[in-house]
């Protein structure tokens, strides 16, 4: 049964979707029909393809009250639009579905397990939100909320857990039992990260806690996935309020990667390493799945509460997810790096050796929003290292994006200050890399408006959003000092 409210959604969507010109959106980047959109949801396979949902309000460019949108795409690249999955039409989530997860059943239907939001005035006078976890079950397309729903509550906390902040199961299943991480805030008031196993999906029961914040990395933590990746455990969640600690944590919404060892009878992470995911702007919530050829493969919402108010002028959607990114665990750490399948899209390919910068530089045919390029930099002059050198994007008269490198402190610093923006909000990131004695290699892949970059084969990566007018199409490079770098460019062509 199609409720009022979602049959309400999917034809504004049908009405208004001709009106969004295409040239608003990225060629290969994921966005909502129309609208704003948050979180990547539920992304997994299904029938032998895979699903994204996303957190969507179709009917502003600003949060509302949430709905699912949902596409699907076989290769990562090319996504089709499916109808809205989900609106919030029941007394348990009148106020919004929240972000949640999906997976197969055995009898071939599709389950998503979302948070269902409710707010109430209390006696003094104040509103508060009460979260639940709830169950949905469909064929791809269309989902039938779970008649006994929400199916965990504020009874299946641990003593002292809240139920004002309970939110984001991510479920995945291990021979007959289905298990879910979510989202919690115990009496310290940080956040913790609750494990729930379930033979049905939908009777819950408690297992413990898999990690812990103690006011140590923000205080709720938003948005957990849990997994094994070679060998190791890793757990990823967007922590809100972080304080800022050196150059690996930013202040506000942030994101941060536990890897460890998994205590399987506790069923608790020994953390050994904890780091940021990425070390752009725009980046928050990632969510993965696992392909049949075992590649685990993580998609983020590619913007960030703190700056996701300034918005270009008549738009007619907002919100992007990054690229699907390949993870890998090396020395104990995480690594990521764009989807194999991008690959295919690449056109002719630009290719320099050894070219010694030493003042700014174009080079014939290294241009363009579109594209998939990397360049690789190492000292010019042997007696002596260069001060810095920097590479400049989405570049005219006035604007422009850099990148840049400095070898002294191995530092890389994205700048957007110059990228089209009408508001003064955060444009400037430092990160530390690994790279040593002058060597480092970039890959940035450009689409329109965005920028991805991911630093020494997918050490660390960086993503941010520019919104300087596509025809500033220059790139140029840049050094204080002699650098020599080999660059190889393709063109990436999505029709
Ligand atoms: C993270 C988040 C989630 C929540 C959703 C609401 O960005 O705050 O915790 O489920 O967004 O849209």
């Amino acid at each position: 049964m199609i409720s009022e409210k979602l049959q309400q959604a999917r034809d504004f969507e049908e009405k208004y979707l001709p009106h969004v010109p295409e040239t608003e959106r990225p060629k290969f980047h994921v966005t909502g029909a129309i609208g704003w959109i948050n979180d990547p949801n539920g992304f997994s396979m299904y029938k032998g393809e895979y699903h994204l949902f996303f957190q969507y309000h179709p009917y502003s460019t600003s949060w509302g009250p949430m709905h699912w949108g949902h596409v699907k795409t076989k290769d990562f690249v090319k996504w089709d639009r499916l109808p809205v999955a989900m609106a919030p039409d029941q007394e348990y989530d009148k106020d919004g579905c929240f972000s949640g997860s999906a997976i197969e059943l055995d009898d071939g239907r599709q389950m998503l397990v979302y948070t269902g939001v409710r707010r109430e005035r209390q006696e003094d006078g104040l509103i508060r939100e009460f979260q639940t976890q709830c169950i949905a079950v469909g064929d791809g397309i269309d989902y039938e909320k779970y008649e006994a729903n929400p199916v965990l509550t504020q009874m299946d906390l641990p003593e002292g857990g809240s139920a004002v902040d309970f939110r984001d199961p991510k479920i995945w299943k291990e021979g007959d039992t289905f298990y879910l991480v979510v989202g919690n805030r115990p009496a310290d008031g940080s956040g913790s990260i609750l494990m729930y196993e379930s033979k049905d999906g939908l009777h819950w029961e408690y297992d413990g806690v898999v990690a812990a914040c103690h006011n140590q990395f923000g205080l709720m933590w938003e948005c957990p996935d849990l997994f094994e990746l070679d060998g190791k455990h890793v757990l990823l969640t967007s922590p809100q309020e972080m304080i800022a600690m050196g150059l690996e944590f930013h202040a506000g919404n942030g994101t941060l990667c536990l890897i460890g060892e998994y205590e399987e009878e506790k069923h608790h992470l020994r953390r050994e390493y904890v780091q940021a995911i990425d070390y752009g702007t725009d980046f928050y919530a990632p969510q993965t799945l696992l392909t049949p050829d075992g590649r685990r493969i993580m998609i983020a919402w590619m913007q960030n509460w703190e700056t996701s108010n300034s918005q270009p002028r008549n738009i007619h959607c907002f919100g992007e997810m990054t690229l699907p990114r390949e993870l890998s665990v090396k020395d104990g750490r995480l690594y990521q790096n764009p989807v194999r399948e991008i690959e295919n899209y690449r056109g002719v390919e630009i290719a320099y050796r050894n070219v010694m910068i030493c003042s700014e530089t174009n080079l014939r045919g290294i241009s363009g929003r579109t594209i998939d390029m990397t360049v690789t930099i190492r000292p010019g002059n042997e007696n002596r290292m260069y001060n810095w050198f920097r590479i400049n994007l989405a570049k005219d008269g006035e604007r422009v994006t850099t990148i840049r490198f400095k070898p002294e402190n191995n530092t890389v610093r994205v700048d957007r200050t110059r990228s089209g923006f009408p508001h003064d909000i955060v444009n400037v990131r430092d990160f530390q890399v690994r790279s040593g004695q002058g060597e480092i290699r970039i890959r940035i892949i450009l689409d329109r408006h965005s920028v991805e970059l991911f630093v020494n084969d997918g050490e660390q990566a960086a993503s941010f959003m520019i919104y300087t007018p596509e025809s500033a199409d220059s790139i140029s490079f840049d050094a204080d000092g002699h650098a020599l770098i080999d660059v190889v460019k393709y063109d990436l062509v999505i029709d």
